[in-house]
């Protein structure tokens, strides 16, 4: 398959970027999006050309690295996908793809499509964790009995890979569903209630600081997130926040 492809190329993080078009020719429809995009960087470097730089990983939809904005949407056309487990099969003989990087103030463009998300890993650091006694006298997480549905509930808010999608995706740049899920993760869980109210304080307090928008509930976030957090996380978000302000 012929593809047409219009590309974000930006040299580094000060300079003018601007789309260019590239044409290429023998992309399999069993070829992943990030295979096809392999093909080319190998077809420009046997011409002498700069390759593209785009970010990736583990290639199997666990570390959130793959963050390509595919003909207007993040990670592309298939709901519950990312980038990296988008096939060829999706597109047409002859299609036109625009491929972008995240678009967010909080993601500076490092080069061409990759972004710079350390401002999630800075929420994350604010309280995105549970403190543990490791004096000898800890109790087994396991003797702790915890309702399925809570511990259900728990681990769906606890797929979020990170990617930032939700951010690049939302009209406000808000990162309220990757904190969300962060702070559901725990909240519902009796050994995340110790640190409950320090955690989603400093949390939104770094995503402020971070300069990441505000939520509107527009829920476009939860249209594109690839893990399929749900709205509901930003429920419980607000709710534990409300309960922090009592404390
Ligand atoms: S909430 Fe979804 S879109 Fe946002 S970072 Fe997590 S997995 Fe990605
Ligand atoms: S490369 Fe890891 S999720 Fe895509």
């Amino acid at each position: 398959m012929k593809l047409n492809l219009k590309i974000w190329r930006q040299a580094g993080p000060n300079a003018k970027g601007q789309m260019v078009d590239y044409q290429i020719d023998g992309v399999e429809s069993d070829m992943s999006f990030l295979e096809m995009l392999d093909l080319l960087n190998e077809n420009l470097i046997a011409k002498g050309e700069e390759p593209i730089a785009f970010d990736h990983d583990c290639r199997e939809g666990i570390c959130g690295m793959c963050s390509l904005y595919i003909n207007g949407e993040a990670h592309g056309p298939d709901k519950l996908t990312t980038t990296c487990q988008l096939h060829m099969r999706r597109f047409k003989d002859g299609d036109t793809v625009t491929i972008e990087p995240w678009r967010a103030n909080a993601f500076p463009v490092i080069k061409d499509l990759i972004v710079d998300r350390s401002a999630l890993d800075r929420i994350q650091q604010a309280g995105g964790y549970v403190s543990v006694n490791t004096s000898g006298r800890t109790v087994d997480a396991n003797n702790i009995p915890i309702p399925k549905k809570d511990a259900d509930n728990a681990f769906d808010a606890a797929t979020c890979i990170g990617c930032g999608a939700c951010v690049a995706t939302c009209k406000n740049a808000s990162a309220m569903l990757f904190v969300s899920a962060k702070v559901a993760q725990f909240a519902q869980l009796p050994q995340g209630r110790v640190e409950a109210a320090k955690r989603v304080q400093d949390m939104i307090a770094t995503m402020d600081a971070e300069g990441f928008g505000s939520c509107t509930n527009t829920g476009a976030c939860e249209v594109e997130c690839p893990k399929g957090i749900s709205l509901t996380n930003i429920a419980i978000l607000n709710k534990e926040f409300l309960l922090a302000q009592t404390k």
